[in-house]
């Protein structure tokens, strides 16, 4: 059995919190583990100025426990009309981290997102210039294109394109699922990175649809075949500072899961950290562990890495089958599974 493991407070680089009653409920699980996170922009409606980034700000910082030393950094949500000065404003004043780039219609409340990416030019050069992070759901919504497909299409269509016009860009391919992505950020220059998902390392498109259809097992981008989910558990514990820690979390009411026709987004927040690590565990990783959730995020971002440790003990404990957010019924990632690592309180 091995000792615990202590290692720089991680942050995460990719969570949604929602708002209103699911914010408060939702809030604390991030805020227990990380010492930042980057907050997706896709509210109903989405985020898509400076002033409503603040705004939300304020009411996820109003939502924290009392105490809690836990950093927002907020996207602006990309639409057809985002004013390239808006974004400059918003992060020298410290209010922006990042944008965020939604093909419409990509996933949930992305009604809004860009319809042509060739038409941002001119917001992509501002951000070069700022030297604003561009988040990217990398998915083309196509409808000839199978949902199986849409990753490496988007790389090949879009992506390539934008990283050879704004060499200069710092980008972020989120969520990365298939050995495509992980193949083209790996040959991109050090501006381009990717985050990996607890659930893209853990599951592969079969553990969504064999023995019956598991709806909790289902986000977007989608879970592929068993190859890319071995991509993707190399690339995440290989050390590469290309590749860092961006949960994902995306929590929905189970009913609305467990649905004709459900939501996508795995609600992993409560017990991220542990889900990780078991993956590194099982690679022979675990001296890697910290890079890819404390050291190469910041680094990427150009922030400091966190003062405060966090530490992880090797205690088996099972994870509930739901989880209450303020009134609301979720169902955690590994619900009913028995996970080996537990963080340590305080
Ligand atoms: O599965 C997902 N859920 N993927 C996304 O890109 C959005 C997210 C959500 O907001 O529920
Ligand atoms: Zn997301």
């Amino acid at each position: 059995m091995a000792d615990s493991l202590t290692i720089r407070r991680p942050d995460d680089w990719h969570v949604h919190l929602r708002d209103g009653a699911m914010l408060e409920g939702v809030v604390e699980h991030t805020a227990r583990q990380f010492g930042r996170a980057i907050v997706m922009p896709n509210l109903s409606p989405p985020v898509t100025t400076t002033a409503a980034a603040q705004a939300y700000r304020a009411r996820i910082m109003a939502a924290l426990p009392p105490g809690t030393a836990f950093e927002p950094l907020m996207t602006a949500y990309l639409t057809d009309h985002t004013d390239p000065a808006d974004l400059v404003r918003g992060k020298a004043e410290g209010v922006l981290t990042a944008a965020k780039l939604y093909p419409a219609n990509a996933t949930t409340n992305s009604a809004h997102g860009v319809s042509d990416i060739a038409r941002l030019d001119p917001v992509f050069a501002a951000m070069e210039e700022a030297r604003l992070v561009l988040c990217i759901h990398g998915e083309v919504t196509d409808p000839e294109i199978d949902v199986f497909d849409r990753e490496a299409v988007f790389i090949a269509r879009h992506l390539e394109r934008v990283v050879r016009s704004f060499p200069g860009l710092k980008i972020v391919l989120e969520h990365l699922t298939t050995g495509e992505g992980v193949a083209f950020v790996e040959s991109a220059g050090s501006n381009v990175a990717a985050t990996i998902t607890p659930q893209h390392l853990h599951l592969n498109r079969n553990a969504m649809l064999v023995g019956g259809i598991r709806p909790h097992a289902y986000c977007l981008p989608v879970a592929k075949r068993e190859k890319h989910r071995l991509a993707l558990r190399k690339a995440a514990t290989s050390g590469s500072p290309k590749f860092f820690l961006g949960t994902d979390s995306a929590p929905h009411a189970k009913h609305d899961k467990e649905s004709s026709c459900g939501c996508a987004g795995i609600f992993n927040a409560p017990f991220a950290l542990e889900s990780y690590l078991q993956v590194f565990e099982d690679e022979g990783a675990l001296d890697r562990f910290e890079g890819f959730a404390s050291l190469h995020g910041p680094a990427f971002y150009g922030l400091p890495v966190n003062e405060g440790l966090v530490t992880l003990v090797p205690v088996d404990h099972v994870v509930p089958d739901t989880i209450d957010a303020a009134g609301t019924s979720v169902v955690p990632f590994h619900a009913g599974e028995t996970l080996r690592w537990r963080l340590a309180s305080g």
